[in-house]
């Protein structure tokens, strides 16, 4: 009978007979079973390590001073380094930037700053300093360095190799609230208000084990659930409170307007309040691929459990024109941010007109800093 492995993975056969359970134990009379089943791995950083690393954090609902200024908000996005000589994802950043700094009808009245991977050239990074973007330089964070070694990951193209490096947004706490973007967003309209989203101050009661999702653990035959373990962390479930991590609700191919609630929120657009503490769990649970679809949606999925509806920290979900993906001719007057690789211009996967508008904003970016100066 396989109960529990470790504090992280509750066995679906608990989950089902926890009468049966209390029965079991009486009869096996405690002590032995404990020892076996509450096992920890030895490896595991404790609280020592964690609060080296993040010093005293104060927030936490009992004390309430998580600072919430419109001063430290920002919009970020990624360059990750090229997977080809003609990188269209650094074409479509700068526009990001441009969208978001200089044109009239969708600019925002925050800066925005861009990750950059080391190792990216520097002609980009200069280029973007030149368009009005702010840069921060960021270790590449390959998916290995954060999976339990021996675990395997869904293989994936060689531009996910790094996707995890876009976690490293979650240790800018310079900044109380980011609107993380992908470079693959089109800002169609004014998304500002997005940063009046409030933080989650208060915790559910508890996570609802019947909704949680199933996993096989290697090796395993009954399916497991995933528990926050509070004393990994080394910091109580309090001091995660209040946070943030908002997103569009993901959608197929085809949805209804608006679309209909999900249980996964996209993550090419999120809002969220970047924490130490935040990370620290979010690597934690990224350890184990297994339980979040093998990283098929790479950091999508990741965050889709450690954010999950049904645990200890739901995701909040913000209205679907933030992030306009697979989007419909019925979407498209309302959607701010449209999502899809637009410069691909026999791509069936959008409305075409979303190629024409793509084009046109190049167009005018180009001509925009053209008459600027002739950079
Ligand atoms: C903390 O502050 C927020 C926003 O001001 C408020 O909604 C919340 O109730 C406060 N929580 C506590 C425990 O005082
Ligand atoms: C990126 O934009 C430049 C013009 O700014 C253009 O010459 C180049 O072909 C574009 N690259 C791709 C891959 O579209």
């Amino acid at each position: 009978m396989n109960l529990w492995n470790r504090a992280m993975f509750i066995s679906k056969a608990f989950l089902r007979s926890k009468l049966l359970l209390v029965a079991f134990l009486i009869v096996m009379n405690l002590g032995l079973l404990f020892v076996l089943h509450v096992y920890r791995n030895p490896g595991y950083p404790g609280s020592s390590l964690v609060a080296s690393h993040l010093g005293s954090h104060k927030h936490g609902p009992f004390y309430n001073q998580t600072s919430d200024n419109p001063s430290r908000y920002t919009y970020m996005g990624l360059l990750t380094l090229p997977t080809s000589d003609d990188d269209v994802y650094f074409n479509a950043t700068r526009l990001l930037v441009y969208r978001l700094n200089h044109h009239p009808k969708t600019k925002s009245q925050y800066p925005v700053h861009i990750l950059v991977m080391k190792g990216v050239d520097q002609w980009k990074i200069d280029r973007l300093c030149k368009d009005g973007a702010k840069i921060i330089m960021v270790d590449r964070v390959r998916t290995e360095d954060l999976v339990d070694e021996g675990l395997s990951i869904a293989p994936g193209s060689n531009r996910y190799e790094y996707m995890f490096t876009k976690l490293s947004v979650f240790e800018q706490t310079q900044f109380d609230k980011i609107c993380i973007l992908d470079s693959d967003l089109l800002i169609r309209k004014n998304i500002d208000d997005i940063f009046k989203t409030p933080y989650t101050f208060t915790s559910p009661e508890a996570p609802d084990l019947e909704q949680l999702p199933l996993f096989l653990k290697p090796g395993d035959e009954e399916e497991s659930q995933f528990g926050d373990d509070f004393k990994s962390y080394g910091a109580a479930k309090e001091e995660f409170y209040p946070y943030l991590v908002a997103a569009s609700d993901d959608r197929n191919p085809g949805h209804p307007t608006p679309p209909e609630p999900s249980e996964t929120f996209n993550a090419g657009l999120m809002l969220v309040h970047p924490s130490k503490l935040h990370l620290h769990r979010i690597k934690m649970i990224a350890r184990y691929p297994f339980m979040y679809d093998n990283a098929r949606m790479m950091e999508q999925s990741l965050l889709n459990l450690a954010y999950n509806a049904h645990g200890w920290f739901p995701w909040t979900r913000i209205d679907f024109s933030y992030n306009g993906v697979w989007i419909t001719e019925e979407d498209l007057p309302y959607i701010r941010a449209a999502h899809g690789k637009f410069w691909e211009h026999d791509n069936q996967e959008f409305p075409p007109i979303l190629a024409a508008e793509w084009s046109q904003a190049f167009g005018e970016m180009n001509a925009f800093y053209n008459y600027e100066g002739g950079n």
